[in-house]
């Protein structure tokens, strides 16, 4: 699924050939957020889709995920809660580890960041090989919350990411792809 300004916030995500390596075209938010309209329409993207829903709190990947996730949690009037990577969260943790093309990464979650049945809209900027939005999305209902959404401003969709993610249960909102 894709929303109303989709493809105008395509139009303002740059892509970056070669980079971090060959042969890999890096799609770069940051033009995105430096265009102030962009990026409030962007925000009232994922604000629309969830605004009728009851969300208890958005959990956002550490680190471009927070950049979304804390305005729409602030706009939705729910709690916000940092999916960080390892090592970064001072108090009790549990963590899902996954792999990546070259070896691996693991995600924590603070073991009280959620009551048991809480709904949870999961965001990130992008889904990629979708390793990073499962993996996330594993810590969420081993902790007792329940994944309404997980939700991306960009998917790559010839990744298989985000089939990944559905075959797995969860619904995926991107904002264009
Ligand atoms: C990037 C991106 C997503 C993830 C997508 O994060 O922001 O979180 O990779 O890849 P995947 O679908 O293959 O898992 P990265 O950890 O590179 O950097 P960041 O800390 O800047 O978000
Ligand atoms: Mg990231």
């Amino acid at each position: 699924s894709s929303s109303i300004y989709g493809d105008y916030i395509k139009s303002v995500i740059r892509t970056v050939p070669d980079w971090p390596q060959p042969g890999v075209n890096f799609r770069d938010i940051t033009p995105l957020l430096q265009n102030s309209a962009a990026f409030r329409k962007l925000i009232d993207s994922f604000v629309h889709r969830y605004q009728e829903l009851e969300v208890d709190a958005v959990a956002a990947i550490d680190a471009r995920g927070f950049i979304v996730g804390a305005p729409l949690a602030y706009e939705l009037g729910c709690s916000f809660v940092p999916v960080r990577k390892k090592g970064k969260l001072p108090f009790r943790t549990i963590s899902e580890t996954y792999t990546l093309e070259y070896g691996e990464s693991t995600v924590e979650l603070h073991a009280d960041a959620f009551r048991e049945g809480d709904r949870i809209v999961l965001i990130d900027d992008i889904i990629a090989t979708g390793g990073t939005m499962l993996a996330a999305a594993s810590l969420i209902q081993r902790s007792g919350g329940h994944v309404v959404e997980t939700a991306t401003i960009l998917d790559l969709p010839e990744l298989g990411g985000s089939a990944k993610i559905q075959e797995a249960g969860y619904s995926v909102f991107s904002v264009c792809s």
